[in-house]
């Protein structure tokens, strides 16, 4: 069914991703972008022009209480909680970028004040909703797997250090590519896995090489001094039903590829690659080596704004559910634990 009212939107934070949501937004009949807000005026008055929307706020308070139905929180991460509880608080649904908190505290508060607002909150994990990933889904759920006892998940850069913004501030963004990318490989496999319940991780998050003087970076020139976060992160993930995972992310690391994110699912009746989408399965003592073919042309973007919505206009929960992004934090939150520690981190 699709909406008979208009959905009117505020988009907070009008950078990078705040024009990637806005493009699709605006592709959806009967939505309105009514509001932009940015910490930075220049920033809020070129979206504003852009996306011709009428109300600009520098204030995030104040765009969380003018009229419209959604918040879109497309913030650096540390801005993430404080934008979201303001939403809920005003009665609007929330669609928050990755990752939904540094903490899995933060992401309870949320969850306690969208219940209490009766208002959805969802967590922008995108690569759910492109075409690779849900033909994948779709090919996993339809029962060829057996036991999935396994997964390896890698989001790994040679040299791409995203040296804009606020990503290597630890105050800003709570932490490097393990809350960056890994978010994005964690949730992802998870969900392939179609297991949110880990039990403990062990893992490492130094920084090694972002920080040498000199250092060459593809995207761009940084101060290494500045570089607050680590720039390599790996965990090794156990579940409450004895399956495992494995992670990696980094943003500097001395691989081939310039960029490569590929997860790897592992069942007792076959193993599936995204995303190539290839498939090593044995049927009757043969082993075969195949390809799941056409998946839907979808961008994950365009398509996860338009499940969100699908879910506010007709009351559906929210298509990535908060309660499986508390689930990938308190790993992440574990993970850095697990590397301050030295040990093995209960996520019990
Ligand atoms: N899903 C994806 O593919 C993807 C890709 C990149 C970034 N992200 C996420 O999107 C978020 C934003 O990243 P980006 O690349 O767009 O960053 P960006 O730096 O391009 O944009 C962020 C904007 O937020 C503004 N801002 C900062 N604090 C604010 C506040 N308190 N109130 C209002 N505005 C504020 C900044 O001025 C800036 O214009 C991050 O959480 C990041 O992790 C997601």
């Amino acid at each position: 069914m699709m909406a008979s009212r208009e959905v009117r939107v505020v988009v907070v934070g009008c950078g990078g991703m705040g024009g990637v949501h806005a493009k699709a937004w605006q592709k959806i009949e009967g939505v309105k972008i009514v509001g932009c807000c940015d910490a930075r005026s220049d920033i809020v008055d070129a979206f504003a022009e852009k996306f011709g929307v009428a109300n600009k706020f520098k204030d995030l308070k104040k765009a969380a209480a003018c009229d419209a139905d959604v918040l879109d929180v497309c913030t650096p991460n540390s801005a993430h909680t404080p934008a979201v509880l303001a939403g809920l608080a005003n009665k609007k649904h929330v669609l928050c970028e990755k990752p939904l908190a540094i903490t899995p505290a933060e992401v309870v508060r949320m969850m306690d004040a969208s219940r209490k607002a009766r208002r959805l909150l969802m967590c922008a994990q995108h690569m759910r909703f492109d075409g690779v990933s849900q033909g994948l889904k779709k090919w996993i759920d339809g029962g060829h797997m057996g036991e999935v006892y396994y997964a390896r998940a890698w989001h790994n850069r040679r040299r791409l250090l995203p040296a804009w913004g606020a990503f290597i501030s630890k105050k800003a963004s709570g932490g490097g590519p393990c809350v960056d990318v890994g978010v994005h490989a964690l949730d992802l496999t998870m969900w392939l896995m179609g297991n949110f319940e880990p039990v403990s991780v062990s893992g490492v998050a130094p920084c090694k090489i972002a920080k040498k003087p000199g250092i060459y970076n593809t995207w761009g020139a940084y101060k290494p001094k500045d570089m607050e976060v680590e720039d390599f992160a790996a965990g090794f993930i156990r579940f409450k039903n004895g399956a495992a995972l494995s992670l990696e992310a980094s943003w500097m690391m001395n691989i081939h590829a310039r960029s490569e994110a590929v997860t790897w699912v592992y069942g007792t009746n076959a193993g599936v690659k995204w995303p190539t989408l290839e498939i090593v399965e044995e049927k009757n003592g043969i082993i075969t080596e195949g390809k799941i073919d056409n998946p839907p042309e979808a961008e994950g973007h365009e398509v996860e704004i338009v499940a969100f919505h699908d879910a506010v206009v007709n009351r559906k929960p929210a298509p990535v559910p908060p309660e499986q992004t508390l689930a990938v934090i308190k790993v992440l939150d574990g993970l850095y634990r697990s590397h301050k520690t030295g040990r093995e981190v209960s996520l019990r």
